[in-house]
């Protein structure tokens, strides 16, 4: 195996090659593997031909995995989010579908589960079936754009704590999407503003669609606030865009970057994509 790293984007993403995920991978590839994820935050490998148990062992090398919730409305309880607009019959699922409404929340810059207590560390997305075109995924680095604050800015993020709740953003899609019980699963939940990743040192901000104000501010002041946060972090300078191919894997740290789904003719191509979500260390407040 000669693993190679080649870097994508001036500021996060790098491609890997010279690996087969579906074989067993020695400690020393994995250990550079984990050294580019930290490194680059976005890590894309093509022509990776996979089932999804061997997308979950692979996952499973990084850490445990975050289980599916259980109100998804795409089915709950296992370790894979089936993110499709295909149905259990091979027919395409109508734009005004539950399903669809649902899964269309991630066209908005977010990090995975902010909205829980124990925020996602990173995710992997496989693609299955990809539409001829648009259904890219963009990422941006929340790592780049913390550095680039003015200091001053920065001193006045430390201490802050946002609440993040999926009601929030969802809601920004179709309101009514999330019944009663799906609120009680994933109640609001506390998130810093600003953290400290453990292995590299480097500091984030750490905000998203599921942000929804900052506590003890005024509502009004902590969303604009947290809009101007999301507007500085997914500047193009910041941003990498992901065409997805067939077979690709691509994987994220949620806690150094924010990324979006694009939209496709969903109506009429298809994009079936699988995503295992590694579990966080911890609450971060
Ligand atoms: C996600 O937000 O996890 C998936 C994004 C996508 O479908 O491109």
């Amino acid at each position: 195996m000669s693993l190679r790293i080649e870097k994508l984007s001036e500021h996060l993403a790098a491609e890997v090659s010279g690996i087969d995920l579906a074989s067993p991978i020695p400690e020393d590839a994995f250990a550079a593997l984990k050294h580019a994820f930290y490194r680059h935050s976005v890590l894309v490998f093509h022509d990776q031909d996979i089932d999804e148990d061997q997308q979950i062992s692979f996952s499973k090398r990084f850490g445990p995995l975050e289980p599916t919730m259980v109100n998804d409305p795409s089915g709950g309880g296992g370790w894979i989010n089936h993110l499709s607009n295909i149905d259990e019959e091979g027919n395409i699922i109508p734009p005004a579908d539950p399903r669809m409404l649902y899964n269309k929340g991630n066209s908005l810059w977010h990090s995975d589960s902010s909205y829980k207590e124990v925020p996602s560390r990173g995710a992997l997305l496989y693609a299955v079936e990809v539409p001829p075109e648009g259904g890219g995924t963009e990422y941006a680095s929340m790592k780049a754009a913390y550095a680039a604050l003015p200091e001053e800015k920065k001193k006045n993020l430390e201490g802050l704590v946002a609440e993040h709740s999926l009601l929030h953003s969802r809601n920004k899609i179709a309101p009514g999407l999330m019944d009663r019980k799906f609120q009680q699963e994933v109640p609001p939940v506390k998130q810093t503003l600003v953290r400290e990743i453990p292995e590299t040192g480097e500091k984030t901000f750490f905000v998203g669609a599921h942000a929804s104000h900052v506590i003890d501010w005024p509502i009004g002041k902590g969303r604009d606030l947290l809009e101007e946060l999301m507007e500085w972090a997914t500047q193009p300078r910041f941003v990498y865009k992901h065409a997805w191919k067939p077979r690709d894997l691509v994987m994220w740290d949620n806690r150094c970057s924010l990324h979006r789904g694009r939209p496709w003719d969903a109506a009429n191509h298809r994009r079936i994509m699988r995503r295992t979500t590694l579990l966080g260390d911890g609450p971060t407040v």
